[in-house]
């Protein structure tokens, strides 16, 4: 006998029964039809890719819970964690001739060892919009759009869009000598909102007061009075060009997506960093109350596909979370239900006449008839109630003397009357009832 816990899934990672496939759609659907009407174009990688390329620039935390394996032949490979390398991997080769800008989509599941809890998986899927070939704000401001729009199609009244530019608090500690690992390592610290430890870290670098209290003062400047921030910003960022060329850049996309879009409210917080190492400018993160972890992320990457050996290839975009997308829905009580299937149930009554129940079956098919069969041998009454309590309109007996006589029986489930007809009256009489339900279109 096996034990016992190999028959859940591994932890952290889901069953997706038909009402959690059918709640995954729903976001899907919404995604694939931004990829439609903002002209991304979706590709597929494979799950699994070698270990360097994934892990190069994921940051210490991503890193650290990648799934990493060796194959028979002895490569170390692991699960994808996140879509934008792979990506960044496909521009840099096989489309590295291919005009720009490029607009790539996907739907793919993911790979990280979080520990488990709400909305954090093990195995989560998230959808990706990545835009490359342009380093002008146009195109962080379209990321971001498509981030919003995808929250206002989902039916999300209200959320919460924070920003920074990740550039601001690199170019300040660049400025003062500090190499890429110990920016990493303060931003990593940042991210986890760890922020005296970040000072500390600072400290032992040997850095300045002024980079210090510069840091400091970035990392409690947050809050949605966006003038008032930015004026204090630039007071903290006086004489240092590079930041505050990042905060101008921060400003601008942030007072045009504003303007296209009032109803999100926009949390600036020039402390907020994330996780992943690639990005090297604009990064935000989209919320809604009540729940406390990320529903979108995003940002620019500018170096990631010329690190991949590809033209310097400037590029920006983000990753909705669908699993806590569908979270985030069932919460707010905005998730649909499914529509209506209006089915068919088919009897044969004897074996002898399966073959004309199965034509007549392909018949209701050919016309876009949803039909199931009956195939447990249930007796007639069974079948009767089964098919009324299972919400089908109709069910189809076939016995022996409809097939003689070339007819079926077709019962109305909710008039409890049947009828004997020919096919074509059958079809008939079932395409009317489902036009007058407004189905017609499915059909
Ligand atoms: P990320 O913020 O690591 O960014 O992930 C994007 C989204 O995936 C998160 O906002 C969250 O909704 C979802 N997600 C992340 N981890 C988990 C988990 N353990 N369980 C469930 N959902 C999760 C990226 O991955 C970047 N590649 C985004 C990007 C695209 N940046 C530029 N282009």
């Amino acid at each position: 006998m096996l034990p016992k816990h190999v028959f859940q899934p591994p932890r952290g990672m889901r069953d997706y029964l038909p009402r959690d496939l059918y709640e995954r759609r729903v976001v899907e659907n919404t995604i694939r039809e931004l990829f439609r009407l903002y002209g991304y174009e979706e590709v597929e990688t494979p799950t699994v890719e070698h270990y360097e390329l994934l892990a190069a620039k994921v940051g210490e935390e991503t890193r650290r819970t990648m799934y990493v394996f060796k194959d028979l032949a002895g490569r170390t490979l692991a699960l994808r964690p996140e879509g934008t390398a792979p990506i960044a991997r496909l521009v840099a080769s096989k489309l590295k001739t291919a005009p720009k800008p490029l607009r790539l989509g996907y739907v793919w599941d993911f790979y990280r060892y979080d520990e488990p809890q709400r909305g954090r998986y093990r195995r989560f899927y998230q959808g990706g919009f990545e835009l490359l070939g342009s380093s002008r704000p146009e195109a962080d401001i379209e990321i971001l759009s498509i981030s919003i729009e995808l929250m206002r199609r989902l039916g999300f009244e209200s959320f919460q869009v924070k920003l920074n530019n990740v550039n601001i608090l690199r170019s300040l500690m660049a400025e003062k000598g500090l190499d890429e690992a110990t920016q990493n390592r303060i931003l990593g610290l940042a991210d986890k909102k760890r922020y005296a430890e970040a000072i500390e870290e600072l400290k032992k670098h040997g850095v300045g007061e002024d980079l210090i209290s510069k840091l400091s003062r970035l990392f409690q400047l947050r809050g949605v009075d966006h003038r008032e921030l930015m004026s204090e910003a630039e007071r903290v960022l006086k004489g240092c060009e590079n930041a505050l060329e990042a905060l101008k850049n921060l400003r601008f996309i942030l007072e045009t997506v504003k303007e296209v879009y009032p109803e999100p409210q926009y949390l600036l917080d020039f402390g907020f960093a994330r996780g992943l190492e690639y990005y090297t400018g604009l990064i935000f993160e989209v919320f809604v109350d009540g729940l406390d972890i990320a529903l979108i992320g995003g940002g620019r990457y500018d170096k990631l596909v010329e690190l991949y050996g590809g033209e310097p290839t400037p590029a920006v975009g983000c990753a909705p979370g669908i699993d806590r997308l569908v979270l985030a829905m069932k919460l707010k009580n905005i998730m649909p239900d499914p529509p209506s299937n209006y089915r068919v149930y088919l009897c044969i009554l004897n074996e002898k006449v399966l073959a004309y129940g199965f034509k007549v079956s392909a018949r209701l098919r050919a016309e876009g008839i949803p039909v199931e069969m009956e195939v447990m041998g249930r007796k007639l009454s069974k079948t009767l109630s089964i098919a009324s309590s299972r919400g089908f309109l109709y069910t189809v007996i076939i016995g022996p003397k409809e097939a003689e006589s070339g007819l079926v029986s077709l019962k109305d489930m909710a008039k409890g009357v049947q009828e004997t007809l020919t096919v074509e009256e059958m079809l008939k009489r079932i395409k009317i009832r489902l036009q007058t339900l407004h189905v017609s279109k499915r059909l």
